[in-house]
């Protein structure tokens, strides 16, 4: 909507082995040249292979990208993969926030800011992640939790270029279950507003995915919502006719 190019992207999670990357094959393989003309597309492996599936999708549309990242460039962490590894890999996004590391390991709206921050410095293209548990959504907080997420994670002069927030509620990851279209549309709005007030004119330029338990089944329903720019797709996305599924509710 209004002249975003939508993006479809996977997030594999801790999933995948050497034996894994002729899956990124049959992605690349699989978008007709329509298709990749109408649309971006982006896996994120496990960081161990990164380079593999770089070198896979070589000359293609399909990006590459890391899950998760140290704000800092290098130093004494142990176990930690700076954005600029990630680069130098040839990846050009990565996923900042989601809501497994903010539940398994702690992390703040600030290390999000901290972290978005480093993937602009590296030259990477940050996907944010935002979203509500269903006790909050019951509270009535949902629209207050992403929108404080948002204002804290997202950097100073965010642009469309570098900048990218996924919308996933958290009762909606793995589960099967999704919110409404409705329920989707309230928070892609209120994202967008937000949006406008931090970022200004810059805002509409930036893209809003939506993801939850996405399937080839509830894309193009999904996709269609306003202010929906995308999809963050976790399991589907390990398997190549799923995620081109996905891929192709925008054909
Ligand atoms: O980052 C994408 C993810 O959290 C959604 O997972 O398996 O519900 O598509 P899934």
């Amino acid at each position: 909507s209004e002249g975003r190019r939508p993006l479809v992207a996977g997030n594999w999670k801790m999933n995948g082995l050497l034996s894994s990357v002729p899956t990124v094959e049959a992605i690349r393989d699989g978008l007709s040249p329509a298709l990749a003309d109408k649309i971006d597309v982006l896996i994120c492996p496990p960081a161990t292979l990164i380079s593999s599936c770089v070198a896979a999708v070589y000359g293609s549309v399909v990006a590459i990208g890391g899950q998760n990242l140290h704000a800092r460039p290098s130093g004494a962490f142990t176990g930690s993969i700076s954005a600029e590894m990630f680069a130098d890999l040839g990846a050009t996004y990565v996923i900042v926030g989601h809501s497994e590391r903010r539940a398994y390991h702690y992390e703040t709206d600030d290390g999000v800011h901290a972290k978005a921050l480093g993937a602009r410095r590296a030259g990477l293209r940050g996907i944010i992640c935002v979203g509500e548990t269903m006790e909050e959504r019951q509270q009535g907080r949902a629209l207050d939790i992403v929108r404080a997420q948002l204002a804290i994670g997202l950097p100073k002069g965010a642009t469309g270029a570098d900048t990218v927030i996924a919308y996933e509620p958290v009762w909606a990851i793995g589960s099967g279950r999704t919110p409404t279209a409705t329920e989707i549309a309230e928070v892609h709005a209120s994202l967008r507003e937000m949006l406008d007030k931090l970022v200004g004119e810059e805002a509409h330029k930036i893209r809003i995915l939506y993801g939850g338990s996405v399937k080839p089944s509830n894309a193009r329903e999904l996709m269609a919502v306003e202010n929906v720019d995308g999809a963050l797709v976790g399991g589907a996305s390990l398997v190549a006719e799923d995620f081109l599924g996905i891929c192709r509710a925008y054909e």
